[in-house]
């Protein structure tokens, strides 16, 4: 900031007043406490009671939503602490919840506290829910909207489904109105299997790769079927060094880019977790939040680092990773549940590809109907006349095709992003 700008600020004049905030831990299981950052929108034509509240919940698993997604994707402040210009906190109350627990500033004491499987995130988080509405009654009515990324859009459903339910028997007070699925790891199978034909397609592997990249796709496809989880996520850490080696390092995240070299050479989940996590952690966002963001928050305490059991709550969940959740969408549609899908074109690891194909396996009977629409094209905000997405809907069910947009859409395309969410939100 240059010494105008501190001027304006220190004189309260023209600048915005910071929005509102609020933080805090929950215990949501004996040793295992998850912390959540809520800010209220900061909108100059509405007070945040007439606007939305949407939970963000990231990736990995073990990816932070306090961070990435707050510094890097949709919060009022960049990485660098300026103002982002397509923060959400213009059109929603946003709340972060760093899940499972372990994740970000979330913590166990115990080694045995970690989840192993997404029925115990999804109760996890309907505890920390419950406390949330409890403390921050002015929320119960606001219009309640769940928007995730990756894995935690898999995680996002079973959340849904557990609130619907919890709303019905009456043990939790709020206006639960949709879920998001941004890049989603619903269906694994299907994403590893469109791998081939996807990169093929894009001019990133040749008549070999594609028959390698498919023969590995096939081995995790036969892990699955025998119901043999933990050796299906081998099995998808190895496609991906295959995809790796033919690609010339591929960046799994957006295929226009390319991954440093320093992943290389290393096996199995320890390089899953390099690649999928530390993206998520960059030196810089750790600075950050290991640094000033924790001073702020100040109710830290002094042995919990941002970041530092990350690593084991990815190994807790690995024999969980692979198992898909299409059943539970199903439910949440026929529960009447507004359930919105969104891709980036460019995304490798949760390709649109594959997300198409278990989107057509669904049972719910509004489906052959969706399926016969036709798509709607939308001008991408930034860019007059460019199509920046196309969708389509019917009933309670969505689906956004983002243009030029990889795995974290919000960091790709920042205007598209926040013209979807007043979309879904029912503010455009
Ligand atoms: C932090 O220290 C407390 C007290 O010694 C201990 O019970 C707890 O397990 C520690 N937590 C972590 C995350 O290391
Ligand atoms: C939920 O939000 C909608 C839209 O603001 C409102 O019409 C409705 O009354 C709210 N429902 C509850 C139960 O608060
Ligand atoms: C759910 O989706 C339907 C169809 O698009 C829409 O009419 C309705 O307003 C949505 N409800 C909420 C709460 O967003």
């Amino acid at each position: 900031m240059d010494a105008g700008g501190f001027l304006v600020l220190l004189l309260g004049l023209s600048t915005p007043v910071a929005s509102k905030e609020a933080w805090s831990y929950v215990e949501v299981r004996d040793g295992a406490h998850m912390f959540w950052w809520l800010y209220y929108a900061d909108s100059a034509s509405a007070q945040y009671e007439n606007l939305p509240l949407v939970m963000w919940l990231q990736g990995g698993p073990g990816g932070s939503g306090t961070g990435f997604g707050n510094f890097e994707e949709i919060g009022p402040l960049n990485r660098d602490l300026e103002p982002r210009k397509t923060s959400w906190v213009q059109a929603a109350s946003v709340l972060f919840v760093d899940n499972p627990v372990g994740t970000g500033f979330s913590y166990t004491d115990r080694p045995d506290a970690y989840a192993t499987n997404v029925a115990t995130v999804a109760s996890d988080m309907l505890v920390l829910l419950k406390n949330f509405f409890t403390e921050k009654p002015e929320f119960q009515s606001i219009p309640f909207y769940i928007f995730s990324e990756s894995y935690g859009g898999k995680m996002a459903a079973a959340i849904s489904l557990e609130l619907t339910k919890a709303i019905t028997k009456g043990t939790v007070k709020c206006n639960f109105s949709g879920v998001a699925l941004g890049d989603s790891w619903i269906s694994p199978v299907d994403s590893v299997m469109t791998w081939g034909p996807y990169l093929y397609t894009t001019s990133l592997l040749d008549d070999y790769g594609l028959a390698e990249v498919n023969k590995a796709a096939e081995a995790v496809k036969q892990a699955v079927e025998q119901q043999e989880f933990l050796k299906a996520t081998e099995m998808w850490s190895v496609a991906e060094n295959v995809v790796e080696q033919n690609t010339n390092g591929v960046n799994f995240y957006n295929i226009l880019t390319q991954d440093s070299d320093e992943n290389h050479k290393l096996t199995h989940l320890a390089l899953q977790i390099l690649r999928h996590i530390r993206p998520l952690q960059r030196q810089s966002l750790s600075d950050l939040m290991n640094g000033p963001i924790r001073k702020k928050l100040g109710i830290i305490p002094q042995n919990v680092t941002w970041g530092g059991q990350a690593d084991e709550v990815f190994t807790n969940m690995a024999g969980d990773f692979m198992k898909p959740v299409v059943d539970i969408v199903d439910q949440l549609l026929t529960a009447g549940v507004n359930v919105t899908v969104y891709n980036g074109q460019l995304d490798l690891i949760v390709d649109t590809l594959g997300q198409e194909l278990w989107v057509k396996q669904l049972k719910w009977e509004g489906i052959p109907s969706f399926n016969k629409l036709r798509w709607t094209p939308l001008d991408d905000p930034a860019s007059p006349h460019i199509t920046g997405a196309f969708y389509k809907t019917y009933k309670n069910f969505a689906f956004y095709w983002i243009l030029k947009a990889g795995h974290m859409i919000p960091s790709d395309q920042g205007p598209m992003a926040l013209q979807m969410l007043k979309m879904i939100t029912q503010q455009a």
